[in-house]
């Protein structure tokens, strides 16, 4: 199973709807297993998929619970080969428990969880929520790669410096093995400044940038209104093109 973290510190920059889309296409197009967990309290991967509840165990359990049952975490979705498991408000008190409980290791408690499961699927996507904390952490340290959705504005650098810096002591003290893929551009226009906000991503940053770039589609706010994948609610749309074309980009970058 290989884990992919999908981070910015900053929200609205398309996070949750990478996560999603990458999920849906890897499994539906390309037949992988997938399972995505939802690290953002937020809630919006979970509701997508049609698992967020208060009723049952959800990625605060995990974090909480050494002994956890990993069967009553992990939800199957209305997709064949895509299981979630879901975040809602309860992960901030856990975050908060986590950090007062020092009676054992408090940024490995995924990684220590995923590895039970890790023969059962080809890819496990984090969607993380616009934060450092210790969840953020401890999605960093089961990580295998990196993506960062950026959106191209005014503010769209702000907090990139202090996130490569996260990644770097991550990878430095306890995941030798992480891996920062590039940005991802997205809500793209075509307008002034996103060509020399993509260079300052590759110059200033060091960070490599996806050739494909996801469009702005008025389809993706319909798309979630009505609970769905872009690509399932609108395969022609721009987005959902767009999505499908940087999953063959990603998996191609793998291979290669
Ligand atoms: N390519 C796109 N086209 C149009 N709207 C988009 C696109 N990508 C994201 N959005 C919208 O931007 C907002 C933030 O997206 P979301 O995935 O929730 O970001 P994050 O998880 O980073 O906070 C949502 O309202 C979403 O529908
Ligand atoms: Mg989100």
């Amino acid at each position: 199973m290989k884990t992919v973290s999908i981070i910015n510190l900053k929200g609205g920059v398309a996070k949750t709807l990478t996560t999603i889309s990458m999920t849906h296409i890897l499994s539906e197009k390309h037949g992988k297993r997938v399972l995505v967990v939802d690290n953002d309290k937020q809630g919006n991967t979970s509701k997508t998929f049609g698992i967020h509840s208060y009723d049952r165990k959800s990625i605060a359990d995990l974090m909480l619970d050494r002994n956890a049952n990993l069967g009553e975490i992990i939800q199957h979705t209305r997709y064949p080969r895509i299981d979630a498991i879901q975040a809602n408000m309860s992960l901030l008190t856990a975050n908060m428990q986590v950090m007062m409980d020092s009676s054992r290791p408090q940024q490995t408690r995924l990684r220590a969880a995923l590895r039970k499961v890790s023969s059962q699927y080809d890819y496990c996507l984090i969607d993380n929520a616009p934060d450092i904390n210790i969840s953020i952490i401890n999605a960093l340290v089961a990580s295998d790669e990196v993506i960062i959705p950026v959106k191209i504005d005014p503010y769209a650098f702000d907090g990139l410096r202090e996130l490569k810096e996260q990644i770097d002591v991550t990878r430095e003290e306890l995941n030798p093995d992480l891996h920062l893929l590039g940005c991802l551009i997205t809500c793209f226009q075509h307008i002034d400044g996103e060509r020399q906000g993509e260079e300052w991503l590759r110059k200033n940053l060091n960070c490599p940038v996806f050739t494909t770039h996801i469009r702005y589609s008025g389809k993706v706010v319909e798309s979630a209104f009505e609970g769905l994948p872009i690509a399932e609610y609108s395969k022609r749309s721009g987005a959902a093109h767009d999505y499908s074309d940087f999953v063959s980009e990603y998996l191609q970058s793998e291979r290669g």
